[in-house]
């Protein structure tokens, strides 16, 4: 029968579920990332889109005005002719709108090494960046970087490379139109060249916002996983109720069959205690009625006679008493001495032991008291007794010898009971206390005797019992 431990079992489910937990984070993690990078590359795709869309249709249209007079030859306004300016204003409306509708916000920044306006001036790590771009080693970056605590997810991509369009605002100012230096000077963002790479455009989302956005998802996973840990924990608890009540039951029934195999001895036992005293008794009887027949009956042998009589009766009285105690059950518990105990064990054993010579030693070195059912003990103590016996008998050792010893030590109450048998032959020694382990198949052995002996010790009086093998035998001790 497969054993199932509950303590353990919640600390491995609790530290499985955090396991888990920690997982389920990570791939939602990691699933959100990867969703939220395909959705930045478009949002910066887009942007590039609007960006070659001012470039190739909107200021040629704004160009073209102006050659044809309509508009005035120094004409310049960033709301119009600026791609970065329009792109910025138009992310700015899109952070904005998403805030409303609680979406992740994006932080965009055009970063360039020569921007025309300052906030656009790409910084080291945006440097290094631009500069991959500007040898082609790489088309797109992206990576998570901490700030401030808060981890981001990064994409940048470069912009169109330098067209003619753009070298009337940024070959020299001389060129320029008037308002556009007066607006930004006339050093910024001058000398630059068709082909070459001005800026890129980036975009920076934190990711405990994209996290949190799906939290819903991962709290949803979770708890759909601790329920299912819950009921897989019932699950396990009730195998185990069960496990125990069966366990229970089935000691009982052993307890009731092992007191039943020393009930058909106890018997034997009685028989033998009473046929003396019957003999006795019968004796009286024939007495009586000898002294009778030749008229020698007087009041005062009569009254002798029947004295006699009576203490042979209570003799077997007290005999079916002793064992009577032994199989009553119900009774509450009790303090009793164990020294009580030890010789209604020998008691019970008497015609056995002795009809097999079986020399018993009772050495109460120190007497003490326990609490719980006395009989109960003398029960652990009987089937100890028993195995020593047969073990003499099967082995024919000469001059057997059982000694039961009690004494205290260190607070704790002993008790040793050696025999001079040989000792236990089977390892591990721990074996015999297995219910159904028994050498003694041939003779019907049930192997419960010291199954329940460990029971009544340990379970019932929270005691120990262990078994060493001595020079010539066994001793087994017990401790309370
Ligand atoms: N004093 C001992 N010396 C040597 N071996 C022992 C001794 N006591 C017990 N054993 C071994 O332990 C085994 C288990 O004992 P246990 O009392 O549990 O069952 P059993 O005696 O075989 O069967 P049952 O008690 O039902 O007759 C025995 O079969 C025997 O091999
Ligand atoms: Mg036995």
């Amino acid at each position: 029968m497969f054993k199932i431990d509950l303590k353990n079992s919640a600390i491995f489910l609790i530290v499985l579920y955090i396991v888990m937990v920690g997982f389920f984070y990570n791939f939602y993690q990691h699933l959100v990332i990867k969703d939220a990078k395909q959705e930045v590359v478009n949002v910066l795709n887009t942007t590039k889109a609007i960006r070659k869309y001012v470039e190739n249709i909107q200021k040629p249209v704004i160009y073209d005005l102006e050659k044809r007079g309509e508009l005035y030859k120094e004409f310049f306004d960033p709301r119009i002719l600026s791609s970065t300016f329009i792109v910025n204003t138009i992310h700015q409306m899109l952070t904005n709108s998403k805030k409303l509708n609680n979406q992740i916000p994006y932080k965009f920044k055009l970063a360039a090494t020569n921007p025309r306006n300052p906030i656009n001036k790409a910084n080291n790590f945006e440097k290094e960046i631009l500069d991959k771009f500007r040898k082609k080693e790489i088309k797109e970056f992206s990576t998570t970087l901490k700030e401030n605590g808060e981890s981001y997810f990064y994409v940048a991509v470069p912009i169109e490379r330098n067209q003619k369009s753009c070298m009337k605002c940024h070959s020299t100012p001389e060129v320029a139109p008037k308002e556009l230096v007066q607006m930004y000077g006339n050093k910024a963002g001058f000398g630059e060249k068709v082909g070459d790479l001005r800026a890129m455009i980036s975009l920076k989302v934190p990711i405990s916002h994209i996290v949190s956005t799906h939290i819903r998802d991962f709290l949803i996973t979770i708890f759909i996983a601790l329920i299912f840990f819950i009921i897989f924990y019932i699950l396990l608890y009730t195998i185990y109720n069960k496990n125990q009540k069966l366990q229970a039951k089935r000691d009982l029934l052993l307890l009731n069959q092992n007191k039943l195999a020393s009930m058909g001895e106890m018997i034997g036992n009685i028989a033998h205690q009473w046929k003396q005293p019957l003999a006795q008794l019968s004796l009286i009887l024939v007495n009586m009625e000898l002294s009778h027949e030749r008229g020698k009956l007087s009041q005062d042998k009569l009254k002798e006679k029947i004295n006699e009589a009576n203490k042979q009766i209570s003799y077997m009285a007290d005999t079916i008493d002793d064992f009577r105690n032994f199989f009553s059950s119900g009774k509450p518990k009790e303090r009793y001495n164990i020294k009580d105990v030890i010789e209604l064990t020998q008691k019970l054993l008497s015609v056995r032991l002795d009809k097999n010579k079986i020399k018993i030693n009772i050495e109460i070195l120190e007497d003490f008291y326990l609490v719980g059912y006395p009989n109960e003990m003398v029960q652990a103590l009987v089937n100890i007794l028993n195995n020593a016996n047969d073990i003499f008998l099967e082995r024919g050792i000469n001059n057997p010898q059982i000694t039961i010893r009690t004494y205290t030590e260190n607070f704790k109450k002993i008790i040793v009971i050696e025999d001079n048998a040989g000792g236990i032959k089977v390892t591990p020694k721990e074996k015999i206390f297995e219910p159904y382990f028994t050498t003694k198949q041939a003779k019907n052995g049930t192997g419960i005797g010291l199954y329940m002996t460990k029971m009544i010790v340990e379970k019932n009086n929270n005691g120990d019992i262990g078994v060493k093998n001595l020079d010539n035998g066994t001793a087994f001790v017990i401790i309370f």
